[in-house]
């Protein structure tokens, strides 16, 4: 009997001290892990560990076109179970769909020269939540708003690009949704 209140303080320490606690809004499938830095009522920004992603070109931002290239990288990673997809837009023409790898995920060697395995090193960004059924306008608009209030804030920050983040299926009933905008010095 006298073992047991040490039992109990011991604990809480069985966790490991390292171990990240995944936000609510992955809902338990894998998502990169990151730090929040600092916090206002418009943004947060956060420090992403080194990820690993699989991306692909999207020719032109339409609905037609995100669906092909997620059939690209369908057909390269099977369907697995992890979170954000990614839409990258770099200089407002260049747009990119990625899927976020889990660490302890092997990606077969990839044959399709349209999809590239790349690994984003550490990196702080600047995010703005989103809710509601994801949309590109939708994206760009809350990039616009990120923009400005990173502008008001007198942030340093990348104005060639900025990517939106969904974490559910299109068709799912909530949507937590996040544009990024990478902190520059
Ligand atoms: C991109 O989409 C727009 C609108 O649907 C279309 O007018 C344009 O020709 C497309 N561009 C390419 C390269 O497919
Ligand atoms: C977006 O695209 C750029 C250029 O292709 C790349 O350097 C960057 O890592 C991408 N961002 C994300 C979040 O994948
Ligand atoms: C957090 O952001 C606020 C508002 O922009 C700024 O005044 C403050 O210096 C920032 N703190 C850190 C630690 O970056």
């Amino acid at each position: 009997m006298q073992l047991l209140p040490s039992l109990l303080i011991l604990v809480p320490f069985c966790g490991g001290q390292d171990e990240w606690e995944a936000p609510e809004y992955c809902r338990g499938s894998p998502c990169p892990q990151f730090t929040v830095v600092n916090k206002t009522t418009d943004f947060e920004e956060r420090v992403y560990v080194a990820t690993a992603w699989i991306t692909t070109k999207i020719p032109n931002l339409t609905a037609y076109d995100l669906i092909a290239a997620s059939a690209r990288l369908k057909s390269v990673a099977g369907h697995f179970d992890a979170w954000p997809v990614l839409v990258n837009v770099t200089n407002g023409k260049e747009y990119s769909l990625s899927w976020f790898v889990p660490p302890y995920m092997n990606i077969p060697e990839i044959t399709d020269p349209s999809v590239q395995l790349e690994i984003r090193p550490e990196v702080n960004v600047y995010v703005r939540v989103f809710r509601g059924t994801p949309s590109i306008d939708q994206g760009k608009l809350n990039a616009n708003e990120l923009c400005k209030s990173l502008r008001k804030a007198g942030k340093t920050f990348s104005t060639e690009r900025y990517a939106g983040a969904a974490y559910e299926s299109y068709f799912a009933l909530t949507h937590h949704n996040e544009v990024w905008i990478d902190k520059t010095q």
